[in-house]
């Protein structure tokens, strides 16, 4: 199948668009590059010599090599806000001293709660980056169960603080308050509520039962939290990469210490594969360039992620975050429209429960999209025909997604099946598919901290030479900042008896006095 070339696509380019409508899917031999363990396929994207050589051109033309030695080293690659975005820095096998030290107090809390025994729940609260992480780190290594009760809040909804602490004992629990700024409202109110509940069971200082993760001390301390109590990371951290920070505190108290240690090597050692893999064999560069493709010259405009482990329920939200708040953007690093087609919406859930849900649309509509499918050699659990079903349910929809089936095929198969002529006719152009979808399949030898790393780093790196190609700022999110203000103000007018104040539209206005005296009851 050969794509039709997108002319609306600016002129530089145009020679990767002419190189894609030359190349056929899915490839004729078979492209699968290894980065820190990890086996990434990608035959089933368009590629080619030619495909290569524009991606290259353009990498070229947009600095990659000068722009990945900024982030890697520590240097402003966040031009808007004036900061470095050095996440990688958390994960270094030889961190600088501010890092380390960080970091062995987190572990020396950690090895004396669990030496005592101490913190029998814990309640993480953070939201957005402040949370993903965590959840996905604890499901996957505690989804068969942790000796502490781990809980989490990130919603403003009392529903989800509720939930938390129901049924929990507070004189054994401890708050984990994880937020960057330490000025978000979901979490500081959480907090409050957690708070209360501590001091309601007669907790003589709730402050002793909490712990603060932010890159702003000084908020934590004005807002209570004891000073031995507050572990610090930087403001060179982004929101959405603070798994790597102190912020994984929750992560060793669930799963252990070893875990954390093992999601940084992960993490690090694909750090390395980006650093200096040359561009056709760069894992993180060449899923980019497959993403770049798709989006821009193939116009799709979404992209799923199917990770066929249970474990993993948490990785698309995650992803969500990771890619749609770094690339959801419309202008250039300059300011100026950035000219073609950025960051496609995120989405996708594991399989097979994916298969029973959306999968249709993927094999048969009009659109449908890329898609990751992300599976395991090994399962942690014995039973074998659970993993090889599972198994055969990636390969098979992978193939199915790139294959297709022609109408001739899905005739011949209904009179297989011992179809009346006419009926088999009648549903042949039911049963065939277009095929043709592009896919990645990753493969992990098995779940572990190590292999669970390097995943997100691989991702993390993707979506950062995305930025470079599309020429945006992959590390600011000035976009939901906005909400954030417009909240707040009706938030002020639904608190108080009266008028609403500040200039609403008339369907807003309607639901401010309409909602008025009910949000508070
Ligand atoms: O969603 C916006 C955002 O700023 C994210 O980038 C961040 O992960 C989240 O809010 C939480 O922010 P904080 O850690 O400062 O509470």
């Amino acid at each position: 199948m050969h794509p039709t070339p997108n002319n609306a696509l600016p002129g530089r380019w145009q020679p990767l668009a002419h190189a894609v409508a030359q190349a056929c899917l899915p490839q004729p031999t078979s492209k699968i590059l290894q980065a820190a363990g990890l086996h990434i396929d990608l035959s089933a994207q368009y590629g080619s010599p030619d495909i290569t050589a524009a991606a290259q051109a353009l990498l070229d033309e947009h600095n990659f090599n000068a722009r990945r030695n900024a982030l890697l080293n520590g240097d402003t690659a966040n031009p808007t806000e004036l900061r470095a975005a050095w996440h990688t820095a958390l994960r270094a096998a030889a961190p600088n001293r501010d890092v380390a030290h960080e970091r062995q107090r987190m572990m020396d809390f950690v090895h004396l709660a669990d030496a005592e025994r101490q913190w029998r729940n814990v309640i993480h609260i953070g939201i957005g980056g402040s949370d993903w992480g965590v959840r996905l780190a604890v499901a996957a290594f505690g989804y068969a169960g942790t000796w502490r009760t781990v809980r989490f809040a990130a919603n403003i909804d009392g529903h989800a603080m509720a939930g938390a602490m129901a049924g929990l004992d507070p004189r054994d629990t401890l708050i984990v308050v994880a937020s960057k700024s330490f000025t978000t409202t979901e979490t500081l109110e959480n907090a409050q509520r957690a708070i209360e509940w501590l001091a309601g069971a007669g907790v003589a200082d709730p402050y002793r039962h909490i712990v603060a993760i932010t890159a702003c001390p000084d908020k934590a301390l004005a807002w209570g939290a004891h000073p031995g109590h507050i572990f610090k990371f930087w403001e060179w951290v982004g929101g959405r990469f603070s798994i790597w920070s102190s912020v994984g505190l929750t992560i060793a108290l669930a799963v252990g210490i070893d875990t954390l240690a093992g999601l940084h090597a992960g993490a690090a050692a694909l750090d390395n594969h980006f650093a200096t893999a040359p561009v056709p064999e760069n894992a993180p560069v060449q899923m980019a360039i497959a993403a770049a493709i798709n989006r821009n010259i193939l116009g799709y405009g979404s992209h799923n992620i199917a990770p066929y482990d249970h474990r993993l329920g948490h990785l698309v939200p995650y992803l969500q975050q990771l890619e749609m708040e770094s690339l959801g953007k419309s202008v250039d690093i300059n300011g100026n429209p950035a000219g073609l087609a950025t960051g496609a919406a995120v989405w996708g859930m594991p399989g097979t429960d994916a298969q029973h849900t959306f999968f249709q649309w993927l094999h048969q509509s009009s659109d449908g999209c890329p898609v990751d499918f992300i599976v395991c050699q090994h399962a942690d659990h014995t039973w074998a025909q659970h993993h090889t079903r599972l198994v055969a349910n990636c390969l098979a929809q992978r193939e199915a997604l790139l294959n297709g089936k022609t109408p001739h095929n899905a005739h011949q198969d209904g009179l297989a099946e011992g179809l009346p002529p006419q009926r088999a006719q009648q549903l042949a152009p039911h049963r065939s598919h277009a095929g043709g979808r592009p896919s990645n399949l990753i493969v992990l030898r098995e779940l572990s901290p190590y292999s669970l790393g390097a995943l997100l780093a691989l991702y993390e790196h993707k979506t950062f030479t995305l930025g470079v190609l599309w020429n945006i700022n992959p590390f600011d999110q000035w976009g939901v900042e906005h909400g954030k203000t417009l909240a707040a103000g009706i938030f002020r007018s639904l608190s108080q008896p009266g008028a609403p104040t500040g200039n609403h539209d008339a369907s807003t206005l309607y639901w401010l006095k309409a909602l008025q005296h009910t949000t508070t009851t």
